[in-house]
């Protein structure tokens, strides 16, 4: 039976069975950002618009077509966030965290939305994990980042990874980049694609993005920022990568790696997995050391990712862990009601327990405790007594009813 309606283009309901990968994913990374002591934040799902227009860029694809932008009843624009980066830094600010011990360390987890076409691991509505570390300019935090999403994409299992590494230095060189670039392109106007050429001016980096043939193969002997780092930024770079070789992280150098948020200064990396299609980025991030100045804050660098949850559960392949330990109460009448008491009190000892909701019979009360994969049955009796099977051997026993949660806490 289906209705006329259908979750929205580009969205997906998580269903039961996909609950135990997301768990696993979610709780690896907790668990691995309290290790490190990465705090974690929940910023609004909505903010207002100009934040994002500010923070990641007038020009950038994201900003230009991308955003769930509307007028609320107040008559002002929000939008539904496309990323986390700019709502943490605007709630930094907001609370004052630069009198914190800097860096302030934070993590986060939760859905983001950008109108892009649909296709197999690209979403309107996507979850990701990310990590912030702002107020230090340090290499140290570049590389721990990096070590962070590295391991727990490796706890997790993604298989085929490759870490991209590369530097866009600094807003000023970068600047003398861009005109020698623009000046690339327009020699080579003719062999770019339209959306291309028509960006010359307001964002000459995104032609390294470009999926186009000729735009490629013209941009495969265009200069590249890392050629064009100034001392400082050179220096930043290699120590980042003198911590990465240090660690055993092995990283392809990409000179074209630009991403698509204008944020960026320095370090910007990328994760690939060879498992995914087109869409092949599991994770990324870099440094934004002017992001907080442009919102209005002091000069204050930072550094973080993000990771796509649908993209690493993609990519794995498997679900997460089977369900362990599950005791399934039976009973018939008149024994229903206490069977609910059973399953409570098992409940508060930490044993998974159910119970028939159904109004089954006793038989298909056995059927529905294999179904759910129960390790063991308690049965209750009419006359008062209980008995204890083993669901995979079929073995059944008596059991003293006041022991029966002692019992089952000890397997
Ligand atoms: P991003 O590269 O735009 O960076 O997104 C991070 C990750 O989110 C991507 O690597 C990808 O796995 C996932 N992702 C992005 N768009 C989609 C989509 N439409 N469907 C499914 N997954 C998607 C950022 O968002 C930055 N805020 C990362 C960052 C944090 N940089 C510094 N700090």
């Amino acid at each position: 039976m289906s209705s006329r309606f259908q979750a929205p283009k580009g969205t997906f309901d998580v269903l039961p069975g996909d609950a135990a990968g997301r768990e696993l994913v979610e709780r690896t990374a907790r668990e691995l950002f309290d290790r490190a002591g990465y705090a974690r934040i929940e910023t609004p799902v909505f903010e207002d618009t100009e934040l994002f227009a500010r923070g990641v860029g007038a020009s950038t694809d994201i900003v230009r077509k991308e955003m769930f932008t509307f007028e609320d009843q107040g008559g002002r624009s929000v939008t539904l966030r496309p990323e986390g980066t700019a709502p943490i830094a605007r709630a930094y600010l907001e609370h004052g965290m630069q009198k914190l011990p800097q860096p302030v360390k934070l993590w986060y987890a939760g859905p983001f939305f950008r109108h892009e076409r649909p296709q197999a691991g690209r979403f309107r509505q996507f979850n990701q994990l990310g990590a912030e570390a702002i107020g230090s300019d340090s290499p140290l935090v570049d590389a721990e980042l990096i070590m962070l999403l590295d391991e727990l994409l490796q706890t997790l299992e993604v298989p085929a990874l490759r870490l991209k590494l590369g530097s866009l230095g600094s807003p000023e060189s970068r600047a003398e980049y861009r005109e020698e670039l623009k000046a690339f392109l327009r020699e080579h106007e003719a062999e770019l694609a339209k959306d291309v050429r028509e960006r010359i001016d307001e964002n000459p980096l995104r032609a390294f993005d470009s999926k186009d043939e000729g735009t490629r193969a013209a941009m495969a002997e265009a200069p590249t920022m890392l050629d064009r780092l100034d001392e400082a930024d050179a220096e930043h770079f290699a120590a980042v990568r003198r911590l990465l070789d240090q660690a055993g992280i092995s990283y392809e150098l990409d000179g074209t790696l630009v991403r698509g948020l204008d944020y960026y200064t320095r370090t910007v990396f990328a994760f690939e997995s060879d498992e995914l299609g087109a869409q092949s980025e599991v994770g990324g991030g870099g440094r934004y050391d002017r992001l907080i100045e442009q919102l209005g804050g002091p000069p204050t660098p930072a550094a973080g990712w993000a990771a796509g949850i649908e993209r690493i559960l993609m990519a794995r392949g498997s679900e997460g862990e089977p369900r362990a330990h599950n005791v399934f109460v039976a009973a018939v009448d008149p024994q229903r009601e206490r069977a609910l008491a059973l399953v409570t009190e098992l409940r508060q000892a930490g044993v998974r327990a159910e119970l028939d909701l159904a109004g089954r019979g006793l038989k298909g009360q056995m059927r529905h405790a294999d179904r759910l994969g129960a390790a063991h049955a308690v049965i209750l009796d009419a006359d008062g007594s209980a008995q204890l099977r083993d669901m995979r051997s079929g073995e059944q026993r008596e059991i003293d009813l006041a022991k029966v949660t002692e019992e089952l806490t000890a397997r």
